[in-house]
C-alpha cells in the first residue's frame, strides 16, 4: 500500500536507502563480502575470462554503472548488452563467459531469452533479481537477489540502486575469490557501500523540496538533456529514461565528452541541461573536463542544473541550480547522483498533472518479446 505517499513512486524513492541497506545485509562478514547464495558455486567464477551483463531499460543502466567496479575489482573484461540485441548477433560466448542478467521482475521476456540463449551456448549464468522464485533466476545457474522489496510504480527507482549494489557485492565477492583486489581496497569498498544508505537519506532530506520546487517552474519544458562521464554517464541515461517514461517529454542522456562531437548543436538559449559532475578527487582530471563542458553549454545559453558533491565550488559560477550529494568514493557516487534525477522526474510528472505510477503505453513487466 501507498501509506501516506502521493504515489508508489514517491514511496519507493523514499525507500532507496533501505533498498541498498537490505541488499547488503547478511553479505558482509568481517569486512569482506561473502554472498551466501553463491556458496559452493566458486566454479562459476574461477575459469571465466569474460563477463557479459544482459538487461533492458533501467536494469541495463544499472549494468552499465556496475561495469566500472566489476572490471576494476575483478580485472575481468566486462561488457553490457541490451538483452534483446544480444542473441541476434551470434555473440562469441562459451564456458569461459559468465552472463549476468539483471531484472527487477525476473519475468522480462527479452532478458529471459538472452539467458536461455547464453546457456545453450555453454555460458555460465547468474541472475540479479528482485522477485523471489521468478522465471529468470530459475533458468540461471545462480542468483543474487536484490532486496528492494516489491516495486509497484512502472518507473523503476529503488530496484535500480539495489541492482547496482548487488553488482558491487558480486564484484567484491568475485575479487575475493580471485585475489584480484588487495584487502585494504576491498575493506574500503565495503565501508563505502555500507555508508551509502545514510548518504542517500541525506540527499532526500536536503534536496527533495528544492527539486520539487524547480520542477514546478519547468512544467512547460519541452526537452531536457543530461550529461555525465564515467559512472555519471549511465546515470545521465537513467535520468533521461525516467523523464521520457513519466513526463512524456523529450530527454536524452549523453557522455559529456561526446558533446563536441554533435549534441552541443542542440543547445540553444533556455535549454535545460542536467550535468552530473564527477568528484574533483576523481582520477584523470574528469572534473575539470566536465566543468569546461558546463562553461561551453552555458556560453550557448543553456540552463544548467548540476549534481555535484558537497564543497565543489568550481561549478558555482556556471550553474543555475546546484544539487548536492555527500562525498563518496567516485565509484559510489552514482548511487547518490541518481536520487535527484528520480525526484526530478517525479516532480515534473506531478507538475504536469500526469499519473506518476502508471505512465501511458507501458507495463511494469514486459513479458512479450
Ligand atoms: O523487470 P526488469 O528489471 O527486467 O525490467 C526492465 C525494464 O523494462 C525496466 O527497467 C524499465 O526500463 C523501467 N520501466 C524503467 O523505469
Amino acid at each position: 500500500e501507498k501509506g501516506g505517499w502521493s504515489s508508489f513512486m514517491a514511496k519507493e524513492v523514499s525507500e532507496e536507502p533501505e533498498a541498498v541497506a537490505n541488499t547488503v545485509r547478511g553479505r558482509v562478514h568481517d569486512g569482506q563480502v561473502v554472498i551466501p547464495e553463491l556458496e559452493g558455486l566458486d566454479d562459476l567464477f574461477t575459469g571465466i575470462r569474460r563477463i557479459i551483463v544482459v538487461a533492458c531499460g533501467t536494469a541495463a543502466y544499472a549494468g552499465q554503472t556496475g561495469k566500472y567496479a566489476l572490471e576494476q575489482w575483478t580485472r575481468i573484461p566486462t561488457d553490457v548488452e541490451l538483452a534483446h540485441e544480444f542473441r541476434y548477433r551470434d555473440p562469441v560466448i562459451g564456458e569461459d563467459t559468465l552472463v549476468v542478467s539483471i531484472s527487477q521482475s525476473g519475468e522480462t521476456m527479452d532478458t529471459l531469452m538472452a539467458v536461455k540463449y547464453a546457456r545453450e551456448q555453454g555460458a555460465k549464468t547468474l541472475s540479479i533479481c528482485n522477485t523471489q522464485g521468478a522465471t529468470i533466476p530459475r533458468e540461471s545457474d545462480a542468483v543474487v537477489y536484490t532486496h528492494a522489496g516489491p516495486e509497484v510504480a512502472v518507473a523503476s527507482t529503488k530496484a535500480f540502486v539495489a541492482q547496482i549494489t548487488a553488482l558491487y557485492l558480486l564484484g567484491l565477492h568475485v575479487a575475493r575469490l580471485r585475489g584480484s583486489l588487495d584487502a585494504d581496497a576491498a575493506a574500503q569498498a565495503v565501508a563505502e557501500l555500507e555508508a551509502v544508505p545514510e548518504k542517500i537519506q541525506l540527499v532526500l532530506e536536503n534536496e527533495q523540496q528544492h527539486i520539487e520546487q524547480f520542477s514546478r517552474w519547468m512544467a512547460d519544458t519541452q526537452s531536457v538533456l543530461f550529461l555525465g562521464r564515467h559512472v555519471g554517464y549511465p546515470i545521465a541515461l537513467e535520468g533521461a529514461l525516467k523523464l521520457k517514461e513519466i513526463s512524456y517529454i523529450h530527454a536524452e542522456g549523453f557522455a559529456a565528452g561526446e558533446l563536441k562531437h554533435g549534441p552541443i548543436a542542440l543547445v540553444e538559449p533556455g535549454q535545460p541541461v542536467f550535468v552530473i559532475v564527477p568528484s574533483p578527487r576523481h582520477s584523470g582530471e574528469l572534473h575539470k573536463k566536465v566543468v569546461s563542458n558546463i562553461q561551453e553549454i552555458r556560453a550557448r545559453g543553456a540552463r544548467v542544473i548540476v549534481v555535484a558533491e558537497e564543497g565543489d565550488a568550481a561549478v558555482l559560477p556556471f550553474a543555475d541550480e546546484v544539487l548536492r550529494i555527500p562525498l563518496a568514493d567516485p565509484l559510489f557516487e552514482p548511487l547518490l547522483a541518481v536520487v535527484p534525477l528520480h525526484i526530478f522526474a517525479m516532480g515534473l510528472s506531478t507538475a504536469k498533472g500526469l499519473d506518476v505510477d502508471k505512465p501511458r503505453n507501458l507495463a511494469k513487466s514486459v513479458t512479450v518479446e
